[in-house]
């Protein structure tokens, strides 16, 4: 198996399967002969390389999100590709929408500009039962983030390309759907993945499909967005803040004004980073299923690009 990235994580990787997956050779994504290799455990790999494995069986994404391997023009299709998606993945995407919504409600960005300042100001604060959440991107993300913000209070409805039956959220199903699923959401969570249906869906024109003063919150990735849009949106009051933890392209660059929007505020791509350890013993769980003949079966589905 290889690992590609950077060196200094790989010494990590190496430990965690030397110690869970002995009967696994690693090698650093440089240092292996690529006929030799069955497994490759990548994140954003340079174009080519993974097409030039001939024995390749199965790819790992390092991320839930595989939108950086799929990209490259050469991507082997007919290899099964495995979506990162450990129990603790989806746990702590949950963690983050709940602390962002939270945080929306409480007023988090202003209070923290209101501490800067020595200013003891009044907030009046909403509070989740009084707000209607909407998740965009029911899958292992979307749905587990939906069980954690009713255990908050909230009343959830999502919106997915094929019908749902999570418990206490009302399902909203298609494109057909999108316009009644936004007239209903006080706040928006977008949880979907990078396909061509998804570019740019986060637009001035879905914002004016919300109630006015609507909360975005989007952990998806940051080409769903239109960053303009959002911020002229949180200008004008059609949005009334915004939780942002993807960009496009990252790292945001320093001089965006983003940055320093009171309306917005702004996470490095941290949402759901599950450790390495985490994520090393779940490959060596799956290559062993594989070799008793049991795929997993969050795989990638080049169909439908996600
Ligand atoms: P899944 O594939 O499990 O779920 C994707 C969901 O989006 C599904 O419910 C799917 O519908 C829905 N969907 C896809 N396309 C459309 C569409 N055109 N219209 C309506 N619904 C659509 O993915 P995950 O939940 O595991 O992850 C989602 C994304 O979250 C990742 O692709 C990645 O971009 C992002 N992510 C971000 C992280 C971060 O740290 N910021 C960490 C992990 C993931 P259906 O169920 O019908 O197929
Ligand atoms: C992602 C991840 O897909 O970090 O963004 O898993």
């Amino acid at each position: 198996m290889v690992k590609s990235g950077g060196r200094a994580g790989y010494q990590e990787w190496a430990a965690h399967f030397a110690a869970l997956a002995p009967a696994v050779t690693l090698r650093f994504w440089d240092d292996a002969a690529p006929e030799e290799v069955d497994y490759a455990v990548v994140w954003d790999p340079e174009p080519g390389r993974l097409a030039a494995m001939p024995k390749l069986r199965c790819i790992f994404g390092a991320g839930a999100g595989v939108d950086l391997i799929t990209r490259d023009p050469d991507f082997p299709r007919h290899i099964p590709l495995v979506r990162m998606t450990p129990a603790g993945a989806a746990q702590r995407m949950g963690d983050y929408v709940c602390w962002a919504a939270l945080h929306l409600l409480r007023q988090g960005r202003r209070m923290a500009l209101s501490q800067a300042k020595a200013a003891w100001e009044d907030f009046s604060c909403a509070s989740a039962p009084d707000i209607r959440l909407g998740i965009m991107g029911l899958g292992v993300m979307g749905s587990r983030a939906a069980a954690m913000l009713q255990g908050l209070g909230f009343p959830v409805h999502g919106w997915s390309r094929s019908e749902k039956q999570l418990p206490g959220v009302t399902d909203f199903v298609g494109d057909a759907a999108l316009a009644d699923f936004l007239a209903v959401t006080d706040l928006l969570v977008c949880l979907l993945p990078d396909t061509q249906a998804t570019a740019g869906i986060l637009n001035a024109g879905l914002f004016a499909g919300l109630p006015r003063g609507a909360w975005l919150i989007n952990a998806g990735r940051g080409k769903q967005q239109v960053l303009p849009d959002i911020l002229a949106a949180l200008d004008d009051g059609t949005l009334a803040g915004a939780v942002l933890d993807v960009f496009e392209p990252e790292p945001l660059a320093a001089d965006s004004p983003a940055w320093g929007h009171p309306g917005l505020t702004i996470t490095p791509h941290v949402a759901s980073l599950p450790p390495r350890r985490e994520r090393a013993a779940w490959v060596a769980q799956c290559i062993a299923g594989i070799e008793a003949g049991r795929w997993p079966d969050k795989l990638y589905n080049p169909e439908l690009g996600y």
